[in-house]
């Protein structure tokens, strides 16, 4: 995006408040190098590889057949709902009724819904980071303020209890994380969790975003959800959504579940802004939950063998700090023992420096950690085939033997 004299002059201070996507950069020379026929290996992209499955395909087409073409209820098709309520139970232990749940254009739409009805301008927004890109700036757009408190490496990038305490202001009106976790994969279990409720019982101005939308791609203990725990239930928005999970990313379709209240404020949001998701996909949706999640277990399967694979691989590069990705499909080594080395003349300054010095030598496109507020890290996603994660690896490592 180019912001001139000119667009900043007639531009609101709200959208030039907002960063610029730090991987417009590298998205744009990926593409020069693979004009100019550069074998340019994807490692960026936030979304599964896999097709949505065909029983669900099947479904979408279907309801055009049948004629559901027009506006649908704000909060989505009352079936949808249904059936999002039973997956609640099934897969989480959760009683949500249906008037307690917003199918939204996609889960960013559900978490932007829920910040817009939560947070006044000034209101502290704690944010565990590394974070998902869009967190901060939906904050933002609220004209609330983002507390971003970073977990370590060695908690494997786990914000603790001991660390939301300090973070906690007379004026924090939400906190927001999300598990399985996008960029590090990290996984909260119950116990931290229940760790984190107690801090949060103290304060009860506090709501929580719980984003639960890599829920299935999870290779390690069951899924916890923060609204399983009573004493803190009302006060839980959780998010999730179709994207990931049933490899569904275009067509956007997420949802939020709350307390009555906050449901209805999102709904009323949603009304005045974009009104229902897109009928044909509410269809197609309540048809992948009728269809149970073994489809989304089976692709998490192949995420699984290859953060494997990735992680042994990665392991052998010098200078990786790795840890194991318990979920989601990325993995966010720490890269900074290379700050300050040099090739050609040229010094490796940040993880974006870094990330370009990748792409253009070793033609592999990944994002830096700056736009997760993790400036000592890169993203590195495995939805890709097992061919395409030993190649890209193999070529990183040559080309990180070059610095000096
Ligand atoms: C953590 C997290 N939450 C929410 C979303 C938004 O998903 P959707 O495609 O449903 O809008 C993403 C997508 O990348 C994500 O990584």
């Amino acid at each position: 995006m180019q912001e001139t004299e000119e667009a900043k002059a007639v531009l609101s201070d709200r959208i030039l408040s907002l960063a610029e996507s730090q991987t417009i950069a590298m998205a744009k020379k990926a593409r020069e190098l693979a004009a100019k026929g550069y074998d340019v290996i994807n490692l960026s992209f936030g979304e599964p590889d896999f097709q949505t499955p065909q029983y669900i395909k099947d479904a979408a087409k279907q309801a055009i057949d049948d004629g559901f073409t027009f506006y649908t209820p704000v909060p989505g098709y009352p079936e949808l709902r249904e059936e999002i309520s039973k997956k609640f139970k099934r897969d989480n232990n959760l009683d949500y009724a249906p008037d307690q749940i917003v199918v939204s254009t996609g889960a960013k739409q559900s978490i932007a819904n829920a910040v817009m009805c939560l947070v006044n301008p000034g209101d502290e927004v704690v944010i565990f980071s590394p974070y998902w890109v869009s967190y901060e700036e939906i904050v933002k757009l609220a004209e609330g303020v983002p507390v971003p408190i970073m977990g370590r490496l060695e908690n494997d990038y786990k914000v603790t209890a001991e660390q939301l305490e300090k973070a906690i202001t007379s004026s924090t009106k939400l906190v927001m994380y999300s598990s399985p976790c996008n960029p590090t994969g990290a996984v909260f279990d119950e116990e931290e969790l229940l760790a984190i409720a107690r801090v949060l019982e103290k304060h009860p101005q506090i709501h929580i975003i719980a984003d639960e939308i890599y829920e299935y791609i999870n290779f390690g203990e069951k899924h916890f959800s923060m609204a399983n725990i009573d004493f803190i239930r009302d006060r839980v928005i959780t998010i999730n959504g179709f994207s990931k999970g049933y490899a569904m990313t275009g067509w956007r379709v997420g949802y939020l579940a709350a307390s009555r209240e906050i449901a209805s404020a999102c709904d009323k949001m949603q009304s005045q802004i974009t009104s229902g998701t897109c009928s044909i996909a509410q269809k197609a949706a309540a048809a992948a939950l009728k269809g149970g999640n073994a489809c989304a277990l089976e692709m998490a399967e192949a995420y699984r063998r290859r953060r494997d694979l990735v992680l042994d691989l990665m392991n052998e590069i010098p200078g990786f700090k790795t840890y194991l990705p318990n979920g989601a499909f990325y993995i966010f080594p720490d890269i900074s023992a290379y700050f300050g080395k040099q090739y050609e003349g040229k010094t490796i300054e940040s993880a974006l420096d870094l990330s370009m010095f990748i792409l253009s030598d070793a033609h592999v496109a990944v994002v830096s950690g700056e736009a997760f507020g993790a400036p000592q890290c890169i993203r590195f996603s495995f939805a890709t085939s097992d061919e395409k994660l030993t190649e890209a690896l193999r070529r990183i490592k040559n080309s990180l033997a070059k610095l000096q």
